[in-house]
C-alpha cells in the first residue's frame, strides 16, 4: 500500500515538473535567437549600443573616444525583444556599414520600407498589411505635404514589438500605442522632421475632455482619431481633427465604439467563446453607460422569476379548483 502511494506521488511530481519544463521550453523556443547573429550584431552594437564609442585613428595613431549621436543609439534589449529580433543588422543595412567611417555610399543607400518585405506576405496574413497600407495612405499623415511620412516613423524598425495583439494587459498596450503618437505630438524635433508648423500642446488641445489623465490612460489616441476598419485590428486612417470623436456617448453607451477598437481583440475572442457582449470592457474598467449593471439585471431576473412562479401557482390552483367544481 505504502509503496504504491509513494509511486503515485512521485509520478504526480514528475508530471508536474515535466509540464512546467515543457511550457518554459516552448516559451524560450519562441524567442530563440542564433548566437552567431548576436555575435555578429555585436560588431555594430559596440558603437551603436552605447553613448560613447572608440576607434583607432591611423593618421594620429591614437585611439579616439567620441559621443554617439543619441538618435543613432539602439537599445540591444529592445532590439532582441522586437519583431525583427532574429535579424542581422546587415539584413537591412549595407555590408559597408561594417567599416568605419561608414562610406558615403552606405549612407546614401535607400532604406527598406515595411512593405518591401511584407507586401503579399502570406506568413503574416493575419495582420493584413495591404489593408493597413491602404488605411495609412488615406490618413492625414500621408497626405501630399507629408511625403516623407513612412511607417518607420511610427514603427521604429529596431524596436517595434506588436503589442495590442499580444499584450494581455490593456493598460500596457494603451501606454505603448499612445507613446507612438506622443513621440511626435509631444516632441518638437521629431515633429519638425515633417513640417515647419507649430506643434500644439496635446494637453491644451484636449482641455475639453474631463479627467484627461484618466482618459489618456484608459483609451488610446487612435480610439478618437481613426476611422473604424473591421478588416484590421488596429485602424490606421488618422482623420483630420474636425472628424475626431468628441461626443461622450460614442464610448459612454451600450454600443461603445471601444468594442470595435480598443477591445476588438478581446471582444472578438470572447464573443465567439461565450456569446457575451461588453464583457471585455467590464473586465478592464467600468465605462459609465457601456457596461450593463449586473445587480439591476440580477434583481430584474429574480423579479421576473417570482412573477412566473406566482403565475404558475395561481394557474394550477385554478385548474384544481375548476376541476373540483366540475365534479360537484
Ligand atoms: C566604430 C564605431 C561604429 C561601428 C562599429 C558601426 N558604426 Fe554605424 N555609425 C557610427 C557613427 C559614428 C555614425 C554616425 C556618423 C556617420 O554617419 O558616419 C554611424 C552611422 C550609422 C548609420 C546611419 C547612417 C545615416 O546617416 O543614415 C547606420 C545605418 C549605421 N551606422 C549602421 C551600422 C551597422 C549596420 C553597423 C554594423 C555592421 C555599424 N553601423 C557599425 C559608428 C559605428
Ligand atoms: C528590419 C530592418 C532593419 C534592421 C534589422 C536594422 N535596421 Fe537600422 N534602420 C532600418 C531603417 C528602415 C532605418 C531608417 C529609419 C528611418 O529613417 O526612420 C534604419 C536606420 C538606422 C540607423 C540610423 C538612425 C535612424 O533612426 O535613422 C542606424 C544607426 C541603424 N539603423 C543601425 C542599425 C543596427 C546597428 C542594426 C542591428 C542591431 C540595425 N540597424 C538593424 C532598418 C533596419
Ligand atoms: C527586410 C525585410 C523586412 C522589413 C524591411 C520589415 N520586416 Fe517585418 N518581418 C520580416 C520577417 C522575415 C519577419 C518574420 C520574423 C520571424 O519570424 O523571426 C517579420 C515579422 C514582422 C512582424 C510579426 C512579428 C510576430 O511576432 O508575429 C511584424 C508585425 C512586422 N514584421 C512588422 C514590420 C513593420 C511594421 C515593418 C516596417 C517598420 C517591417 N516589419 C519591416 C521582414 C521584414
Ligand atoms: C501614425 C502612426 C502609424 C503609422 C504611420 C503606421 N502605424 Fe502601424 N500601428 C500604429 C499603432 C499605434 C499600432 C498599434 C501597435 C500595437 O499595439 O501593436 C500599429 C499597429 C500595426 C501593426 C500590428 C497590427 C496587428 O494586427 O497587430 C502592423 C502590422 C502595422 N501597424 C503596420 C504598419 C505599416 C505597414 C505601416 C505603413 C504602411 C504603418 N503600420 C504605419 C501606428 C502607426
Ligand atoms: C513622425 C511624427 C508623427 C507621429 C508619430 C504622429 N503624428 Fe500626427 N501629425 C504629425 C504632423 C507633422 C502633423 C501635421 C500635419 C500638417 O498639418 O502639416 C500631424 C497631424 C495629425 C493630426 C491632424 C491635425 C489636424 O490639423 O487635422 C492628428 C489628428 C494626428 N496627427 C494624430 C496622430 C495620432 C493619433 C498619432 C498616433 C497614432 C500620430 N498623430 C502620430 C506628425 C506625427
Ligand atoms: C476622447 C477622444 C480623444 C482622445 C482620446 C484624443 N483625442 Fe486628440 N482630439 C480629439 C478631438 C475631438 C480633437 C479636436 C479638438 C478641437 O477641434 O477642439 C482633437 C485634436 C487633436 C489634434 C489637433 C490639435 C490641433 O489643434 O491642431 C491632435 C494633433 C491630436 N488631437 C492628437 C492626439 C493624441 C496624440 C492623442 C493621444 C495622446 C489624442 N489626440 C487623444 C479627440 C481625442
Ligand atoms: C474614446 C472613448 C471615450 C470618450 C469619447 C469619452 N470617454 Fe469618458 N471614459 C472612457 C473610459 C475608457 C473611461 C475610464 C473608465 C474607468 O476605467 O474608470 C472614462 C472615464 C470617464 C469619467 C470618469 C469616471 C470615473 O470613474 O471617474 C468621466 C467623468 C468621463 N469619462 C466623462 C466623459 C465625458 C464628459 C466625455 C465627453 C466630453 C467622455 N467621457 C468621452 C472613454 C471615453
Amino acid at each position: 500500500m505504502k509503496s504504491r502511494f509513494v509511486i503515485y506521488t512521485l509520478l504526480l511530481i514528475f508530471s508536474v515538473l515535466f509540464a512546467t519544463t515543457a511550457t518554459v521550453l516552448a516559451q524560450e523556443e519562441s524567442i530563440a535567437i542564433d548566437p552567431a547573429n548576436i555575435e555578429q550584431n555585436q560588431e555594430c552594437f559596440k558603437c551603436h549600443g552605447y553613448s560613447t564609442f572608440s576607434y583607432f585613428n591611423s593618421n594620429t595613431e591614437r585611439e579616439v573616444k567620441q559621443r554617439m549621436n543619441p538618435y543613432f543609439i539602439i537599445d540591444s534589449l529592445e532590439y532582441y525583444a522586437s519583431n525583427h529580433r532574429t535579424f542581422l543588422c546587415g539584413d537591412c543595412h549595407s555590408s559597408e556599414c561594417g567599416e568605419f567611417p561608414h562610406s558615403g555610399q552606405a549612407r546614401m543607400e535607400p532604406k527598406f520600407s515595411c512593405m518591401d518585405c511584407h507586401a503579399g506576405d502570406d506568413t503574416h496574413s493575419q495582420y493584413n498589411f495591404e489593408k493597413i497600407e491602404e488605411d495609412f495612405h488615406k490618413s492625414v499623415h500621408s497626405s501630399k505635404h507629408l511625403d516623407d511620412f513612412t511607417c518607420s516613423l511610427c514603427h521604429n524598425p529596431h524596436t517595434y514589438k506588436i503589442s495590442a495583439r499580444t499584450n494581455e494587459k490593456v493598460a500596457d498596450f494603451i501606454l505603448y500605442d499612445n507613446e507612438i503618437c506622443l513621440s511626435c505630438h509631444a516632441n518638437l524635433s521629431k515633429y519638425q522632421l515633417l513640417t515647419t508648423k507649430d506643434n500644439p500642446n496635446v494637453l491644451e488641445t484636449h482641455a475639453w475632455l474631463p479627467n484627461q489623465v484618466l482618459h489618456f490612460s484608459k483609451v488610446r489616441c487612435i480610439e478618437c482619431h481613426t476611422e473604424i476598419n473591421n478588416e484590421i485590428l488596429v485602424a490606421h486612417n488618422v482623420l483630420p481633427k474636425e472628424l475626431a470623436v468628441k461626443s461622450c456617448v460614442e464610448c459612454h453607451s451600450k454600443n461603445s465604439r471601444l468594442l470595435a477598437s480598443l477591445y476588438k481583440y478581446q471582444f472578438t475572442n470572447k464573443r465567439s467563446d461565450l456569446g457575451f457582449s461588453n464583457d471585455a470592457i467590464l473586465e478592464e474598467s467600468y465605462v459609465i453607460g457601456a457596461n450593463r449593471n449586473y445587480y439591476l439585471n440580477a434583481i430584474s431576473i429574480i423579479l421576473f422569476g417570482l412573477v412566473v412562479v406566482v403565475l404558475l401557482i395561481h394557474a394550477s390552483l385554478r385548474i384544481i379548483f375548476n376541476s373540483k367544481k366540475r365534479h360537484e
